[in-house]
């Protein structure tokens, strides 16, 4: 009787979170969809984030309306600790953007709001994830690529790609430092392009040799007319042979950013950085055309650390 009792409500409490994973699906699908006339434009800014967060199923459906209304910190009390809101948020953006190929994913990225302009669209259409990564590339989560390094999640290209955009003109001189699988840094030559340059500076011998041949398989061009260029050496550094650099984009998280890097920056230019170790913050800086430099928070990430190679081959 006693284990009759005990199956039964191990099977209710089975079907109670099928069912509510379910549910918060739905729930979830219906946000996502109507974000923009079903909320106010202040609501909805971070709906997306919002509602990816309540489409695992370790959330009810009352912490969503939490989450939609009262915005990120509330969200953020229903979490242990940054990073499993963070783990949390990555599974809900997997299930959400990702398609069979790269065009299904693109299209899944614009619908939900990540890709907001043209030229960053026709660019991820341009370069195939497919080329650079050989696990689910059309799937919105970072993948492993070898020597503890990972591609980073598509979202992250397409918010930086977004970031940089203005910064990223034909003829614009990038630094991309981490540069690993090298798709960013190939999307990247595709907007500099023609006469631009990008800079890959990757610390893994390895790496920048894969990430070569990745590039040749998906935009030999880039390569050959010299628009993308792939070193070995350490990004702490910076890369002073071709600087000041119009954007800078560090794909590996530092404690803070390091000044040679700041002063690498051109007038007028953009840097993208994780900064952080446990607790990480996508900034960006600019560079005023005075020189004077300010910062703004952008959104919580989680990478790998700006490391040496062997701290990195280690797992540190
Ligand atoms: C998140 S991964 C790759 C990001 C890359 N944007 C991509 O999507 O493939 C970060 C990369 O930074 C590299 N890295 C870490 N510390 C570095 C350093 N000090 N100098 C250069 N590269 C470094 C790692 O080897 C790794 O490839």
């Amino acid at each position: 009787m006693k284990d009759w009792a005990s199956n039964s409500h191990l099977l209710l409490w089975c079907c109670c979170w099928w069912w509510s994973g379910k549910a918060n699906k739905t729930v979830l699908e219906t946000v996502s969809s109507k974000r923009t006339t079903l909320f106010p434009r202040f609501l909805s800014r971070n709906v997306y984030t919002r509602g990816a967060l309540f489409g695992s199923q370790h959330l009810s459906t009352s912490t969503l309306v939490a989450q939609v209304c009262c915005g990120d910190r509330v969200g953020r009390l229903f979490f242990p600790n940054n990073f499993s809101y963070q783990r949390t948020l990555r599974r809900a953006m997997a299930w959400l953007s990702r398609g069979r190929n790269q065009a299904e994913l693109v299209k899944a990225l614009k619908e939900n709001g990540l890709i907001k302009t043209e030229r960053v669209e026709k660019t991820l259409l341009t370069v195939d994830r497919g080329y650079f990564c050989k696990y689910r590339p059309y799937e919105d989560s970072p993948q492993p690529i070898g020597w503890n390094a990972t591609i980073s999640a598509p979202h992250m290209h397409v918010t930086c790609l977004e970031l940089l955009n203005e910064h990223l003109k034909p003829g614009s001189k990038v630094l991309d430092i981490g540069s690993g699988s090298g798709y960013l840094t190939a999307c990247m030559g595709v907007m500099v392009r023609p006469k631009g340059l990008v800079v890959g500076i990757e610390h893994i011998p390895g790496l920048a040799r894969q990430s070569i041949e990745n590039i040749e398989k998906s935009q030999k061009d880039l390569l050959d007319e010299g628009v993308v260029r792939i070193v070995v050496g350490d990004g702490r550094k910076g890369y002073p042979e071709e600087a000041p650099f119009d954007a800078i984009h560090v794909g590996a998280a530092a404690g803070t950013a390091p000044r040679v890097l700041l002063d690498q920056l051109a007038p007028g230019g953009r840097m993208l950085i994780p900064e952080g170790t446990m607790e990480q913050e996508l900034v960006q800086y600019d560079k005023a055309e005075d020189g004077t430099i300010s910062k703004r928070h952008i959104t919580f990430v989680r990478y790998v650390p700006l490391c040496s190679p062997e701290q990195q081959i280690r797992g540190i």
